[in-house]
């Protein structure tokens, strides 16, 4: 039980609203195109998750859905921000190459320096950054999506160290499936998810890490957002919930169903805008 007052820090974010979303391709093993998608309902879930981060004080922009984009709710997905400098996403998949255009034009404002990608990345759905551990860490997966290429070509763009990390089971294929940012300076994992010298990486820089299992990240627990002190995840993530509430955190439940018919819940949804 960790005695340390955790402190919210307030976030700037971006979300695309689920409207033109369905299950049409499978290119994760949570995608069943058999299954239909509650369209309004996914909607609905959407709008709570962003009205909570919102009254949580934190600040929403939303980005117009594109009609024939069905997955561009999974904002996180569009780039990485650090600092005010954007690397731009490009995607694995043809269904999702238009996204990154999407997001592309997002940033064309003079605040944010944009950094196109030449290597596959999927933006925050690979990358996270801690700027109070180690001085500002970016950690990075690889093994299904993002390319190791991009890695390096993040780290050119970003002027941070960035640590890859090899993703080993394909239920989980983005990092922020198995890990997410508690606050400035931790993170928690699941640590199968990752090849065992990942996990010994993830061992050595995070020594007070919250571990998660194999029942957290199926439910989803581990895509979540956190602001420091409130950590936003899904109804699903029950044990997950305790297990961040042990470490001094205060769990925040929305409901999110439908998101997850297409492999994704709370941090897919939300990309963190860092200037
Ligand atoms: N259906 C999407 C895909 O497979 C889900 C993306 C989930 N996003 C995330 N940040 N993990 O690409």
């Amino acid at each position: 039980m960790s005695q340390t007052e955790r402190l919210p820090r307030t976030r700037t974010y971006l979300m695309c609203p689920p409207q033109h979303f369905t299950v049409e391709y499978a290119i994760n093993p949570w995608m069943d195109t058999t299954a239909p998608v509650d369209a309004a309902l996914a909607v609905e879930q959407w709008d709570l998750l962003r009205t909570t981060l919102v009254d949580l004080g934190h600040t929403v922009h939303v980005l117009d859905p594109v009609a024939g984009l069905p997955d561009m709710v999974y904002a996180a997905n569009g780039a990485f921000s650090v600092d005010g400098t954007v690397y731009g996403a490009r995607f694995r998949y043809p269904q999702r190459a238009d996204e990154a255009v999407a997001h592309r034009a997002f940033y064309q404002d003079p605040a944010w320096r944009f950094a196109d990608p030449e290597h596959v990345n999927e933006g925050e759905g690979d990358f996270a950054y801690l700027p109070g551990a180690h001085g500002g860490v970016i950690l990075a997966g690889y093994g299904f999506r993002t390319e190791p290429a991009a890695h390096a070509e993040a780290q050119e763009m970003l002027g941070r160290p960035v640590v890859s990390l090899r993703l080993v089971d394909p239920a989980f294929y983005h990092l922020d499936t198995a890990l997410a940012a508690l606050d400035d300076h931790n993170v928690t994992y699941y640590p199968a998810a990752f090849s065992a010298s990942a996990q010994r990486v993830l061992a050595q820089l995070f020594p007070d890490a919250v571990l998660a299992d194999r029942a957290d990240a199926e439910a989803f627990g581990l895509n979540l957002v956190s602001d420091g002190r409130h950590v936003v995840l899904n109804t699903e993530a029950i044990a997950m919930a305790e297990k961040v509430r042990a470490a001094g955190y205060h769990p925040v439940h929305v409901e999110l169903t439908e998101l997850k018919r297409g492999g994704g819940s709370v941090k897919c949804a939300v990309a963190e805008l860092r200037r």
